[in-house]
């Protein structure tokens, strides 16, 4: 009996002492955050509050990061952040959670919290954010034809059970409880999406008000225009816009005061910077730009979100992708005042300045930049083909069926799987192996005997010629690059979503591999070839894999340090070092041409393991094949596209 009680008394002083000290609350009355519709602000612990806010997403960083990005922007003035909770991130499969290590959300909010600033929580369920899915789970799709963010009976329960999940964690971080979560958004951008279902908005508002209790402050967030809050707005929750800079923004605020005729003025998405996607231009935004209309924001006494203040990195396989089909890169760097590495810019400066006239700012110093180190060129051997290494990479064996099944049949969310049929007629002339427009998601490296022959993209390239004998064993190595993170097509089945056809025929009798690509690299699985079998590869070839490892030199203060892996002359693929999956390379479409390699992952004291999955060609001819650290990033690069150039957009409601 006694020890609860101390407990409790304990945690009640801590949490006052904190409280206190970071956010002026007088002892005695409860903390508390609500709208004041009549003086139309914000209201903290009774005083006029107004909020100047900055993106973060914590699963970009790695966790060893976190302190030091947030205190970079609680130094830039800010005193919020803003963030998603991607549902997909933490429920991988139905039921199994994880909020460890890099996923663990409580962390990164008490972290937020020690720091002294409050949070604005944005858990969905759907997120958008240039994520794979938007944050929806892909297992969501073995129901076939379920609507998405809507009242379909399945989604709704899945999202109960999630909710009923993540919200109770959430709810001793909300401000009113001693935590510094002021705000909870509900759903985000639902405007934009096609349904328009009031009834699944309405359930959501009941869900959340059931876990969080009714005092905390509910909100919404749309573009800046009255047709999107008319599915977005909603009663007993507060509507807030997002815009970027460069326009007029009385005008964007009249759209939110359509919706919202009293209470504070919201800008939730204040675009800092703009998304990539692979085969356009680098975006950039400048800081002249982003300063002018940062200042008239807040000349008008509105609430802000900087949207990013860090992008940081799409790790692994979580970008996301544009529709028509466009997949983002793995940098999430967003020309944001903070790089993707953390590091400050002009643009972090010029914010800091704007912000400077508005309020006072903490003296710092601001951490620096963190070094990087160019650990220099590593040789990589070539090993394994997908092909060769098929017992390792597919645990679970092949499954067979007359016509091609998706990742969500076979039951793998993520990555690569490898479909296999035969050639039903002799090919002696070259004969095109179609697929109809967006039958491949998204891109199939076809062989045939272990030949490479070409590639088939989604909307991209939808025949290749192939050659060969009835029997040829017939290869289709399928990439999920992504799922479509926004509008109507978040649905997104990825392997063959169509029948192929081969001349006339349709091609049957697929035998179908899963693959466990990520669980082989980390255990170290994969073989040499024996030299009989690696010819050079001059030609495109077979996906394969190559590995090579590098030591941290001694003798030199401070490392390991961060780094940069450029792939020169390498074509498309995945990186993995020590195991830890860097993401997906494409240097020859661009923009992007670095990789992030945070220090956390390297080791001073074991020869770190570098292991790229080349899917087309190796630029291994005149040499031995290389991967060289950098000290610098390029994710600007001159783009060699083959597809349409996106036109660079302001607003994400103009992408579809
Ligand atoms: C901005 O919009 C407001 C309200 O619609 C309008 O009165 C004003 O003239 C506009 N300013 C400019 C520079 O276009
Ligand atoms: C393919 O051609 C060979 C001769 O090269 C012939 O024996 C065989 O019957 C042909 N197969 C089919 C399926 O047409
Ligand atoms: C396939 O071969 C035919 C005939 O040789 C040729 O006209 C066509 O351009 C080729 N298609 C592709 C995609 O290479
Ligand atoms: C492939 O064709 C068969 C036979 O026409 C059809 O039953 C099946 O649904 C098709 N599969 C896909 C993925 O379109
Ligand atoms: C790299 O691989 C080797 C051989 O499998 C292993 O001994 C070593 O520990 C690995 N390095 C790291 C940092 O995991
Ligand atoms: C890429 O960015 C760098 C650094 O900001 C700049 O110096 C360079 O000119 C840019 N290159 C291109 C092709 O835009």
């Amino acid at each position: 009996m006694k020890s609860p009680d101390r407990g409790l008394i304990m945690s009640l002083f801590r949490s006052g002492c904190v409280l206190l000290l970071l956010f002026g609350h007088s002892l005695g009355d409860p903390p508390s955050f609500r709208v004041d519709h009549d003086n139309d602000c914000f209201r903290k612990d009774g005083e006029e509050f107004r909020y100047i806010s900055g993106s973060i997403h914590y699963s970009r960083i790695p966790r060893v990061y976190w302190k030091d990005r947030l205190l970079k922007m609680y130094l830039a003035g800010l005193n919020a952040i803003q963030t998603y909770v991607p549902w997909n991130y933490h429920e991988e499969s139905p039921g199994r959670y994880t909020f460890s290590g890099d996923r663990d959300v409580e962390h990164f909010l008490q972290l937020a919290k020690d720091i002294g600033l409050l949070v604005i929580l944005r858990p969905g369920p759907y997120v958008c954010a240039e994520w794979d899915m938007g944050g929806l789970p892909a297992w969501l799709l073995n129901k076939k034809d379920i609507v998405l963010r809507s009242s379909d009976p399945d989604y709704i329960a899945a999202v109960d059970k999630w909710m009923g999940k993540i919200l109770p964690m959430m709810k001793p971080y909300l401000y009113q409880n001693g935590g510094p979560i002021i705000t909870v958004q509900v759903e985000n951008e639902y405007g934009s999406y096609f349904k328009c279902d009031y009834n699944y908005m309405r359930h959501l508002v009941k869900l959340f008000r059931s876990h969080l209790g009714d005092e905390v402050v509910l909100f919404t967030t749309d573009g800046a225009a009255v047709s999107y809050l008319k599915c977005g707005a909603m009663q007993n929750l507060y509507a807030t816009v997002d815009f970027g800079p460069g326009g007029n923004v009385t005008a964007a605020f009249e759209a939110q005061r359509h919706a919202e005729p009293h209470g504070p003025l919201v800008n939730s998405e204040f675009y800092t910077g703009w998304l990539d996607h692979w085969g356009s231009r680098h975006s950039v935004v400048s800081s002249a730009i982003v300063a002018k209309s940062l200042n008239e924001i807040l000349a008008t006494g509105a609430n802000v979100n900087l949207y990013m203040f860090i992008g940081g990195t799409n790790f692994g396989y979580w970008n996301g992708a544009n529709s028509p089909y466009a997949a983002q890169p793995t940098s999430y760097d967003y020309d944001a005042p903070l790089t993707e590495a953390g590091d400050l810019t002009e643009k972090y400066f010029a914010i800091r300045e704007v912000i400077r006239m508005y309020k006072n700012i903490p003296e710092g110093p601001i951490p620096p930049t963190t070094p990087k180190y160019a650990y220099g060129t590593v040789v990589v051997k070539r090993l394994q083909t997908i092909a060769d290494a098929l017992e390792t990479l597919s645990t679970s064996g092949p499954v067979k069926s007359s016509y091609p099944q998706t990742f969500i049949e076979l039951n793998q969310a993520f990555g690569y799987v490898l479909y296999r049929t035969t050639l039903p007629v002799n090919c002696t002339t070259p004969t095109p192996l179609s697929s109809p427009l967006n039958g491949v998601h998204d891109r199939a490296y076809v062989s045939v005997d272990g030949a490479a022959v070409g590639i088939l993209e989604r909307n991209v390239a939808l025949t290749v010629n192939v050659t060969g004998k009835a029997g040829s064993q017939l290869d289709l190595l399928v990439e999920n690059m992504g799922r479509i993170n926004y509008g109507k097509d978040i649905n997104d089945f990825k392997g063959l979503v169509s029948n192929l056809t081969l001349g006339a025929a349709t091609l049957r009798d697929w035998t179908m591999y899963s693959l466990s690509i990520d669980e082989a690299v980390g255990q170290g699985l994969l073989s040499e070839t024996k030299p009989s079998d690696a010819p050079r590869p001059a030609a495109p070839s077979p996906p394969a894999f190559y590995q090579g490892s590098f030591i941290i030199p001694d003798g030199i203060p401070d490392l390991p340090q961060d780094t940069f892996l450029s792939l020169p002359r390498w074509r498309k693929g995945q990186v993995w070092i020590n195991g830890f999956n860097v993401g997906r390379y494409w240097p020859a479409r661009g923009p992007q041409l670095t990789l992030f390699v945070p220090a956390s992952i390297l080791s001073t004291t074991a020869p770190n393991n570098v292991t790229v999955l080349e899917l087309e060609e190796a630029p291994c001819s005149s040499g031995p094949c290389r991967v060289e650290f950098t000290a610098s990033p390029i994710l600007n690069a001159t783009v060699q596209s083959d597809h349409e150039q996106h036109t660079r957009l302001f607003n994400k409601h103009d992408l579809l």
